[in-house]
This record gives structure tokens, sequence and C-alpha cells, in this order.
């Protein structure tokens, strides 16, 4: 190395540097030294939001198989959709935690405890729909909170929840799209209903 090239020198001094803590803390996996979160507390968020993907993938296959009514099918349908994409938002998370060197929790036992939502299994319909409208809202509000915390100290993790947060609102608008047309179309067969017993 030039030894008069000083801003060079310190360059490759840092590089160097930054290459021996990386040998050394290679254990660490992608964490590294300039790590800035506090590592315990991003693994409990995620672990948490990994349970509240794990119970809505539960509860959408529930309403999925169990819809029944005119509209079921369409609404089956768009139920299975989203088991599927809450399985992937699961499955993201579990990556990130492993990427963190921590332990994705899978265990059945507490799942509800750990998750931001209970699992409500809904009679009809629309009280399917609108359970679902209600675990999308909690989800979106708690995943904005948890952005909010990992600001810049993590902006792999952050980058992850953002993405997990516009697919659920997309989910919430779904929902309320299709509450909207459910409920409409159940008032209305029940004034026809009412119409044509009057007739009689
Ligand atoms: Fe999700
Ligand atoms: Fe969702």
């Amino acid at each position: 190395m030039d030894s008069k090239d000083n801003s060079g020198g310190a360059f490759l001094a840092d590089i160097r540097e930054i290459r021996r803590r990386a040998r050394q803390h290679i254990e660490g996996g992608a964490v590294t030294n300039g790590y800035k979160a506090d590592r315990a507390t991003v693994l409990r968020v995620l672990n948490e939001a990994l349970a509240t993907e794990l119970v809505c993938v539960l509860r959408y296959k529930r309403h999925h198989y169990t819809a029944r009514g005119i509209h079921s099918q369409a609404v089956a349908d768009e139920f299975l959709e989203h088991a599927a994409e809450e399985q992937g938002h699961a499955d993201r998370l579990a990556e990130r935690i492993v990427q963190l060197d921590g332990k994705p929790n899978f265990n059945p036992d507490g799942l509800l405890t750990r998750s931001h939502w209970e699992y409500v299994e809904g009679e009809n319909l629309v009280d399917m729909i609108r359970e679902d409208l209600v675990a999308e809202r909690i989800a979106i509000e708690s995943y904005s909170e948890i952005i909010r915390y990992l600001g810049d100290n993590d902006p792999t993790s952050r980058r992850l929840m953002e993405d997990i947060l516009a697919n659920e609102e997309e989910h919430a608008d779904d929902m309320s799209t299709l509450l909207e047309r459910v409920s409409e179309d159940a008032q209305r067969l029940r004034k026809s209903g009412r119409e044509a017993r009057g007739g009689r």
C-alpha cells in the first residue's frame, strides 16, 4: 500500500477492520456490529407478528371451508386467497427471524396469546367477513406501530413489515367491499321475502 495515500489507507484499514469483525462474528449470520436495533425486542415483535399471521391463516381456512349462502363460492375463494397470502407473510417473518439468529416460534401452545388478534369463527357469511375485517384492521394498526418502532435501526425488517402492511391494507379493502355487497344482498332478500309473504 502507498503510505503517501492517507485517505485510501484509512479506507482500506476500515475495510480490513469490517472484514475482521465479520469473520470474528461469523456465527452471528446476517447480524453484524452495525446492527443498531435491540435484537431481543425485534425478535419478540417479529415472533408476535408471526403468531398473528398463523392465527389469520387458521381463521381464513375455517371461513373458506364453512362459507355458505348465495355468495359463498366467490367469498370462499377470496378467503382461500387470503389464507395463502397470510401463510406467505408467516414464511417471510420466519425467514427474517432466522436471519437475525433467532428462533421462529411455531409452538401451538400460547399461539393465541402471542397473536395480536383472537380467533373468532363467525356464524354466517356476514359475521365471518366482519371478523376478518376487524382482524385486518388490528393487524394494520399493530404493524404500523412495529414499523415506527423499527425506524432506521433495522431497515430490512422495517421493509418486510411495510410490504406485509400494504398487503393487509388490500385485505381490509377486499373485506369491506365484500361486506357491503353481501349485507346489501342479505337485506334485499329479507325485503323481498317480506313482500312475498305480505302479497299472499
Ligand atoms: Fe398477513
Ligand atoms: Fe391480511
